[in-house]
């Protein structure tokens, strides 16, 4: 019996690269792009327009999505950070964009540099000018449980930023266990605020696996109404700004468990289990 469709938010190439050690040549990542967008996916994060010195892995990517192949009915996704990040995602073609948060302090300022507030102000001409011409704009929240910085993050902490994105004009918020500290438990006490302030069916779950229970926080999840998870093919990632935020949870993985509970996630397993190889590989080298 079919549970009704669920999406997989595809973010190798994006979350899983940006924190590889070897700097992977363009070439490389358009291959693995290109595989991925035969499997079925509807949205792809495959860019980052930050600093360069600060995220050297994302620096060619403009170059990554003028090379890649457009499967039809597939989002190219970027991440845009402020007004530069911006107007460089939109030269480089991107589909759609997300900014994105922290829901505490220490973390924000370590990754973008602005305490939260002030990252909302980065983010408002951002969605402003992004409104004007219909470009669909994602919210990420990170450090839902836990900041690497400043401990464990209470549930109201994360209600509030996502509410604030979600009042802004993103389109879907995707809640970010950046260090994989989260429980079922600890998901669902988040999600219960969350849902107050931003529908379920706006949310997704941004679940890195450091601690091996991403699988269970997807589960707590779906109980909550979630059906958009994010994931990495090859089980690619973490962050480069978050010590000890191994790989977001993989792909192939969420498919296969997706799959085997009743939803339809409309991906091609083989497909994916190929794209996975690839990730592994370039990982490895
Ligand atoms: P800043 O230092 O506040 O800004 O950076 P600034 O205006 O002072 O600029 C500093 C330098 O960056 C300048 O260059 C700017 O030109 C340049 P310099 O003069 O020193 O040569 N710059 C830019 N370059 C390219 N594109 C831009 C841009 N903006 C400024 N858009 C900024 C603020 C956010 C840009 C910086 O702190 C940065 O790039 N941080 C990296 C953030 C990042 O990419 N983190 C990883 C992604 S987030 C993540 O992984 C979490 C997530 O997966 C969810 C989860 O797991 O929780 C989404
Ligand atoms: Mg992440």
């Amino acid at each position: 019996m079919s549970l009704g469709p669920c999406e997989i938010f595809e973010v190798g190439p994006r979350d899983g690269l940006q924190n590889e050690a070897r700097e992977i040549p363009v070439a490389e990542k358009v291959a693995l792009i290109d595989q991925l967008s035969s499997a079925g996916f509807s949205r792809i994060e495959i860019a980052s327009f930050v600093s360069p010195a600060r995220v050297p892995q994302m620096a060619g990517s403009a170059d990554v999505l003028a090379g890649i192949t457009r499967a039809p009915g597939v989002r190219y996704a970027a991440l845009t950070p402020n007004m530069r990040g911006y107007t460089d995602a939109l030269a480089a073609g991107a589909d759609e964009i997300a900014v994105f948060a922290s829901a505490s302090e220490g973390f924000s300022q370590a990754n973008i540099n602005a305490g939260i507030d002030e990252s909302i102000e980065r983010f408002a001409p951002v969605l402003e000018e992004a409104r004007h011409i219909d470009l669909p704009v994602r919210g990420y929240v990170s450090c839902v449980v836990e900041c690497p910085y400043d401990g464990p993050v209470s549930p109201a902490a994360v209600a509030k930023v996502a509410d604030r994105l979600f009042a802004m004009g993103c389109y879907e918020i995707s809640l970010g266990d950046t260090i994989g500290a989260g429980t079922p438990d600890k998901i669902a006490r988040m999600l219960l605020a969350v849902r107050d302030v931003v529908p379920a069916g706006r949310l997704a779950g941004h679940y890195h696996d450091t601690n091996g229970r991403a699988m269970e926080n997807i589960d707590a999840s779906l109980s909550m109404g979630v059906r958009v998870f994010d994931a990495a093919v090859g089980g690619l990632g973490g962050c480069p700004f978050a010590p000890g935020s191994a790989g977001n949870v993989a792909t192939e993985a969420v498919a296969a468990h997706l799959a085997a509970l009743g939803y339809d996630t409309g991906l091609d397993i083989d497909t994916i289990e190929k794209a996975a190889t690839m990730a592994r590989a370039m990982r490895a080298v």
